[in-house]
């Protein structure tokens, strides 16, 4: 069993406040995405889908008379680093593994490099599997954040991604242990 489940994730207050600003079905989206990726990888599902889940819980809102104004977003930024930030100080809080919560949290860090100088980054391969799993569900105009999704729907996906991650973790572990 894991410490951590995805759907007690879901469940918190702050999942429910921040996961929710950046768009829901953006971030369960990409936890389906990342679930397949990791597979490919051979990257722990556990780990994929939970950083995947939260790689956008660090997005500000920017306005400007009312109105979302992309170039501010731009240029002020820095959703990955607060992310990073707040999905540890979540997962520890629910009972993460402090080494699960820190590869997690980096690869929320690292999904992104809008926000870095330019240069090449030897990403890890669970970093590379949120990275693209993000660029999967991307629509143009930053359009994946705002699709909806209603809450008991996203619960089901939620739930039905648990039941999928621990399957797959029986096969992730005995090739782990050979
Ligand atoms: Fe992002
Ligand atoms: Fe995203």
């Amino acid at each position: 069993m894991r410490d951590v489940t995805l759907r007690s994730i879901f469940e918190h207050r702050i999942t429910q406040k921040y996961v929710k600003r950046a768009g829901m079905s953006h971030a369960i989206a990409v936890a389906y995405h990342a679930f397949n990726l990791s597979k490919e990888y051979r990257v722990n599902p556990d780990l994929a889908t939970k950083a995947a889940f939260l790689h956008d819980i660090g997005h500000y809102t920017w306005y400007r008379d009312g109105k979302w104004d992309y170039e501010l977003y731009k240029k002020n930024d820095i959703h990955a680093i607060k992310g990073a930030e707040r999905a540890h100080k979540l997962l520890i809080r629910l009972g993460e593994h402090p080494e699960k919560a820190k590869k997690i949290a980096l690869a929320i860090l690292l999904h992104t490099d809008s926000y870095l100088p330019k240069g090449e980054l030897d990403l890890e391969p669970l970093q590379k599997i949120v990275a693209r799993a993000d660029e999967m569900d991307e629509e143009p105009g930053g359009n994946h954040h705002y699709r909806t999704i209603d809450d008991e729907k996203a619960r089901s996906r939620i739930s039905k991604l648990d039941q999928k991650i621990d399957e797959e973790l029986h096969q992730y572990n005995e090739i782990a242990n050979h």
